[in-house]
């Protein structure tokens, strides 16, 4: 069956950071900063992004577009272009757990993302005077109490991710990104410009840009290396997670680029809108936590339950909410989507599935993994032996240890198996690439990459089994 290409760079663009920009950016990114000390955090988290994430995006991007094929055929066929024996035990452990890792991933996703479209419904009767009360914590205690009701919002997300997906590259994925990321963009410096003019909004940026060099380990007792292990270890970890790294999604979204694709640039815009995006998510955020005299470090509950208290004692602030929710969930969905694809590629690939029936059986497991996580995360079914329920324990399973795991083995590949070709194939029209940035990527796969991974792996595994 001939390939599916992007129709052209911008829906490419678009569709890519629509990946990366989701849920990691505007419900994780703000509560990460609030916790971690707020300008500290963000100073590791732009050296992770610039320094790590871009360099393994470009390489994943380039890696995806060499191969050509779905996740678990590539590795033999860019050994084969490499003028290596293929082995089938590449493609089969990281396609393995990229199937893995995609249908965890995809499930507690979709428990969020179920949150936030209720909270669209939700704040468009507030503002339309249909709901009399504003969003308390009570109503949030509510809706993680129900089994139903959040099967059922999530269930709806399942059902308008499988019509996007069945309808494909460009007519499904990319077109969705082409609506929804110049909307989120707008939607996003509009509620930018409405909390930026809250008095007291000032002492949140400052709070927001300035490290506290004390959460970055320097105490006045010298340094501790435990303190600023944890914090650069969340910085990483959200990277990773924000640029969805670790899930086959740039490696697919990649295998559809043209030759002609300059990815050295590309990678540019995607990392930039990504982190503009988040660095926006952030100032909405945090400054009207301080203007409202909040908690910043409140953690998940942030968006769901002070935000809207926030919202409620803002003049329209029903209005600006209710824009608030729209955001997260355009967000969010673009990301669900992409989630979905390498998935849904291997599977028309491997089967004699359509694209409608492979979208609707990952729609069926979706469904399914998300039933799962909700009836223990409510309560309804216990599981013997786990100290926690499924939604904060696969939440972090995934996003700390087989993202990570994933990132490692591929970063491994790339970097010792077919670095010399993945990195020519990033020469745009013949041009020689710089020399530095050569030395610098083939490092960052062989050696920087694998390392910080192992580390952030090692230390999430003994967390987990300690806790
Ligand atoms: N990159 C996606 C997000 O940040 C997974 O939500």
């Amino acid at each position: 069956m001939k390939r599916s290409h992007w129709t052209g760079n911008i829906g490419f663009i678009l569709a890519t950071a629509g990946s990366a920009v989701g849920l990691g950016n505007i419900w994780r990114f703000p509560y990460l900063v609030g916790q971690n000390g707020g300008g500290s955090f963000l100073l590791l988290y732009l050296i992770c992004a610039l320094g790590l994430g871009y360099f393994l995006l470009t390489a994943k991007l380039a890696f995806g577009r060499l191969a050509a094929t779905n996740i678990v055929d590539g590795f033999d066929k860019t050994m084969r272009q490499s003028g290596k024996k293929p082995n089938r035990l590449w493609g089969l452990c990281t396609g393995g757990l990229a199937v893995f890792n995609g249908v965890l991933v995809s499930s507690v996703y979709v428990v969020v993302i179920g949150w936030t479209l209720l909270y669209v419904f939700e704040s468009a009767r507030l503002l339309f005077h249909i709901r009399p009360v504003a969003l308390d914590s009570d109503f949030f205690t509510r809706v993680t109490d129900s089994f139903g009701m959040q099967l059922f919002w999530g269930f709806l997300c399942i059902l308008i991710t499988v019509f996007v997906i069945a309808r494909g590259v460009k007519g499904g994925i990319e077109r969705l990104s082409r609506i929804l990321m110049p909307a989120l963009f707008l939607l996003l410096l509009f509620l930018l410009g409405r909390i930026l003019m809250l008095p007291g909004a000032f002492q949140g940026m400052t709070f927001f840009f300035t490290p506290d060099w004390g959460r970055l380990g320097w105490t006045e007792a010298g340094f501790d290396f435990k303190v600023f292990a944890d914090i650069f270890l969340a910085a990483l970890g959200q990277s990773v997670y924000s640029l969805s790294i670790g899930i086959g999604v740039i490696y697919i979204y990649g295998s559809y680029l043209s030759p002609k694709t300059d990815i050295i640039r590309s990678a540019g815009w995607i990392v930039g809108l990504d982190i503009f995006v988040s660095l926006c998510a952030g100032l909405i955020v945090i400054p009207a936590v301080f203007a409202f005299q909040a908690e910043p470090a409140s953690g998940p509950t942030l968006s769901f339950i002070t935000l809207p208290m926030i919202f409620a004692q803002m003049w329209g602030g029903a209005f600006w909410f209710f824009l608030f929710c729209v955001l997260l969930f355009f967000a969010a969905l673009t990301s669900l989507v992409s989630i979905y694809e390498p998935l849904v590629s291997l599977l028309i690939d491997k089967t004699r599935l359509t694209r409608t029936a492979a979208s609707m059986t990952i729609g069926l497991l979706n469904t399914l993994g998300t039933s799962v996580i909700l009836a223990s995360f409510t309560g309804v079914m216990t599981l013997p032996g786990l100290k926690k329920d499924l939604f904060t324990l696969l939440d972090a399973l995934t996003g700390m240890i087989l993202m990570p795991l994933m990132a490692l083995i591929t970063s491994l590949f790339m970097g010792f198996v077919i670095s010399t070709r993945l990195i020519r194939s990033l020469e745009n029209r013949g041009q020689p690439l710089n020399h530095t940035f050569k030395r610098y990527i083939r490092f960052t796969l062989r050696f920087t990459a694998p390392l910080v991974m192992m580390v952030l792996l090692l230390t999430a595994l003994w967390t987990f089994i300690n806790d």
